[in-house]
């Protein structure tokens, strides 16, 4: 089979490096991918969301099965559009994908089918928005609703700030139309759990659990990041939490796509809280996450091609879907300074890599035989072991031996999954 994976980033080098141990894929592009995916894939340089060009490319060049991975695209309606000349695909349709799309369409969701989340409140202009939040209860969350990067959620601790939450979102739109609608949501705290699943609209299988870090410095300190490492599995989520989340939040969702004529195929991926009063979805998402596929696929042990395949021809329910009981450690290499500036191009020097070591690129340019970085964040840096603290300690060492000039990284990554595991 001919497979085209659609996006450039660390996920979908994970994503490659999976389909490419199938012994169905004999020939694996990427579109745009980057100068590290290149090594794995042939990279076409279509870009992500170029929905007719992307068309084009698998017309011309016979691609039987599209892997569509990023949000823009998913939401754009990119595999409708190459269903539509007969290229299968493992991702959700434009309707499905409003489940990510739009969270004024997720929240509505929830609450018809009583899918634990918190409580939230939708506004359409931003006069209506501060009337609310004169009275409403502090720290709250102000969202926007449509796409915005992984940054359109944000904790505002009493009025002053949220008049600059909505100021940003509704009056100065930085994040474009995505702000013409916003949610005001009550606060939650607990542990948060990144599960991705597979479904094909009948059947669900939750793929191992994992945990994101999202602010780009140690102790969970300055900005929000697209990530700045995984682990995986998530020692907060323990067996009977997901016999919750099955029952209560995964199932019913699929149930509830159906009911709203949106059967969702493909990964669906739920962020949860693990709140006092039982676990409640913080967001879903319509795709993998990143990082967290790069410490999910690899302890995936069945084949991710006959997986998505299976998701493609809804028969989710014949295959293996099969995980070790290994951990997996995802440690972010970025430049200095993000995510706000950051210089590029500089050599990355990398190790030859041992048994159950990986390294996935994320943002880097091939010029002749070398790498250069390109991106905010570059790589990840995986390693797999049989235990958390082995797998931490072994993704760390590998962190070690990779240069780059402006480098950096945090330093904890796992460190609270690690002492969630001693409390335990
Ligand atoms: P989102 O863009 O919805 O994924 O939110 C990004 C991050 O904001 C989440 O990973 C949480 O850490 C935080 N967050 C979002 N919603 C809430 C909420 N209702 N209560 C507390 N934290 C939240
Ligand atoms: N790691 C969160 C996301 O992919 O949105």
């Amino acid at each position: 089979m001919r497979v085209l994976v659609v996006g450039g980033g660390g996920r979908e080098h994970a994503v490659v490096k999976a389909l490419k141990k199938s012994k169905k894929v004999d020939k694996l592009f990427c579109a745009p991918g980057n100068g590290g995916i290149a090594a794995d894939a042939e990279c076409v340089s279509v870009k992500a969301t170029d929905i007719k060009g992307m068309v084009e490319f698998a017309k011309a060049n016979g691609i039987d099965f599209a892997v569509v991975t990023p949000d823009n695209p998913l939401v754009l309606g990119m595999v409708d559009a190459l269903e539509e000349v007969g290229v299968k695909c493992f991702g959700p349709n434009a309707k499905a994908a409003e489940i990510e799309g739009s969270k004024v369409f997720s929240k509505r969701l929830m609450q018809k089918y009583g899918i634990p989340t918190a409580k939230s409140e939708v506004f359409d202009n931003a006069k209506d928005a501060l009337l609310y939040l004169e009275t409403s209860e502090y720290p709250c969350v102000v969202k926007a609703d449509g796409l915005a990067l992984g940054k359109g959620a944000i904790i505002v601790n009493d009025f002053e700030e949220a008049r600059a939450a909505i100021d940003e979102i509704m009056v100065e739109h930085v994040f474009g139309e995505s702000g013409n609608r916003v949610l005001v949501e009550e606060f939650l705290t607990g542990p948060e759990v990144s599960v991705l699943s597979f479904t094909d609209g009948k059947t669900l299988v939750p793929m191992v659990s994992s945990m994101d870090h999202k602010r780009a410095h140690d102790f969970d300190m300055g900005l929000n990041t697209g990530g700045m490492g995984a682990v995986a599995p998530n020692p907060y989520y323990t067996k009977e939490i997901q016999e919750e989340c099955m029952q209560k939040i995964f199932l019913p969702t699929v149930r509830a796509m159906n009911a709203d004529g949106r059967p969702f195929k493909g990964c669906l991926y739920f962020g949860l809280m693990l709140t006092k009063d039982g676990a409640k979805v913080i967001e879903y998402n319509c795709r993998f996450g990143d990082p967290e596929t790069q410490v999910v696929l690899p302890l995936l042990e069945s084949d991710l091609f006959e997986i998505m395949l299976a998701v493609a021809d809804e028969r989710l329910g014949e295959v293996e879907v099969k995980f070790s009981t290994d951990s997996a450690c995802c440690v972010v290499l970025a430049s200095d300074g993000y995510p706000q500036k950051y210089n590029t191009g500089y050599q990355i020097d990398l190790p030859t890599l041992d048994k159950n070591e990986y390294i996935y690129i994320a943002g880097a340019k091939a010029e002749g035989d070398k790498l250069l970085t390109s991106g905010g964040r570059v790589l990840g840096a995986v390693a797999r072991g049989a235990t958390l603290a082995g797998a931490i300690d072994k993704a760390y060492k590998l962190a070690g031996k990779i240069h780059f000039e402006n480098a950096f990284m945090r330093h904890d990554i796992g460190r609270r999954a690690l002492e969630a595991i001693e409390r335990k």
